[in-house]
């Protein structure tokens, strides 16, 4: 037997967060799925508490087919995944979901059909094709926010296919080398980046499936990872020009305007306090509330905790006053040479933004 025979055909990647339960169950179901095809499978863990790592790790002591990728100081899903295709030498990959919600049953004819038709790039487990269904496994929620991120993919993005949403897919490794410099770590939609990134140029065959209810755990998308696909958006229109985790500090620092206006307007109103008084506390208030949810959304892969939260806390007041500072200065230097009160102010905005943005990514949340 040569070399390459030895090589996998394909690489299975799994991103895992928590997943310890289901580990083993899913190890069966592939095992069982892709019998008569030489297969790897890479488990991608960001160090996840409930030793998901320790499980994988155990399982490929007894099954060589399994590799553990083992993440530390790093969160996200995309990333996660990006990190598990690179890492493999198969010319397939594919990726699914460790909580059982993807049909591993779809995998055989995903990978002859790219094995049959050299010109084909991608192929997707998709929810919205032929007999394909989401009913099983959604909330009435999560069906209306995925049926509008879906519209909103296809509008701005451009992007023909019918579940650009789906995380489960199987593509040539040298496709997806191709884009892989071109895409954010950060967020949960890697396909419809993929998709974007590979502006039509890939062939796409959709195959459908039914997504099923989560085996054990706890999903991990929540309302942060919505922003996070609005930011995907932004980040793909401008060309990569505003990347997604700055959109994500914009939206939060637009919120704090209206923060500041809010408290500025109930301390008048309400406390009676003067606009001298008034609006610093007011200022104050905003600043807080944008640590606050930039801890939460736009840092959340490195969250500060405990007393890191309050001295990040700190070290964000003084990085926003020096940014207002710079504000200030900038646009009064503009205005002197060139009087127009909007774009001096514009200017000065857009410089402190970036300011605070950068310090405080340095300084706060200590990102080297
Ligand atoms: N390594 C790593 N890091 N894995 C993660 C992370 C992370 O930060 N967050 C989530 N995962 C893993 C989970 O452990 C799971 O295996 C998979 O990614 C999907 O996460 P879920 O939390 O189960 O997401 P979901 O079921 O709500 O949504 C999934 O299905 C949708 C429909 O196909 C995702 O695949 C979505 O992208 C997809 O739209
Ligand atoms: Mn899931």
């Amino acid at each position: 037997m040569t070399l390459l025979q030895l090589l996998p055909a394909l690489t299975v990647v799994v991103p895992t967060y928590e997943e310890r339960a289901n580990i083993r169950p899913l190890f069966a179901r592939l095992a069982a799925a892709l019998d008569g095809i030489r297969w790897e499978v890479v488990f991608v863990d960001d160090d996840s508490p409930d030793g998901t790592a320790e499980e994988v790790r155990a399982l490929a002591a007894e099954e060589p087919r399994v590799r553990l990728c083992h993440r530390i100081g790093r969160r996200g899903l995309s990333g996660a995944c990006i990190e598990g295709i690179l890492s493999s030498a198969a010319p397939v990959v594919a990726v699914i979901d460790a909580d059982l919600q993807h049909d591993e049953g779809l995998l055989p004819r995903m990978f002859r059909a790219l094995e049959a038709d050299a010109g084909l790039h991608l192929v997707i487990g998709s929810r919205h094709v032929g007999d394909g269904s989401a009913a099983g496994g959604f909330s009435a929620l999560r069906h209306w926010g995925s049926e509008r991120a879906n519209a909103l993919a296809r509008r701005l993005l451009g992007i023909r296919v019918s579940d650009p949403m789906s995380g489960f897919f199987m593509l040539r490794r040298e496709a997806f080398n191709e884009v892989a410099l071109d895409l954010q770590k950060q967020g949960f939609k890697l396909l419809a980046d993929m998709l974007s990134a590979s502006s039509g140029r890939w062939r796409v065959l959709e195959l459908p499936y039914t997504f099923r209810a989560r085996a054990a755990g706890s999903s991990k998308l929540d309302g942060a990872v919505a922003l996070e696909f609005l930011g995907l958006l932004v980040a793909r229109l401008t060309g990569g020009l505003l990347p997604v985790r700055f959109v994500l500090f914009l939206m939060v620092g637009a919120s704090g305007v209206l923060v500041q206006l809010a408290a500025v307007r109930l301390l008048m109103a309400a406390a009676g306090l003067s606009f001298g008084l008034a609006q610093p506390l007011g200022v104050f208030t905003a600043m807080t509330t944008n640590f606050t949810l930039n801890n939460a959304i736009t840092w959340r892969d490195r969250r500060l905790r405990g007393r890191a939260f309050w001295r990040g806390l700190l070290s964000f007041y003084a990085v926003c006053s020096i940014g207002a500072v710079t504000n200030v200065g900038v646009a009064d230097a503009i205005f002197a040479v060139l009087p127009n009160w909007a774009v001096a102010s514009l200017a000065g905005a857009a410089v402190g933004a970036l300011w605070n943005f950068w310090a405080s990514l340095i300084v706060t949340w200590r990102v080297r």
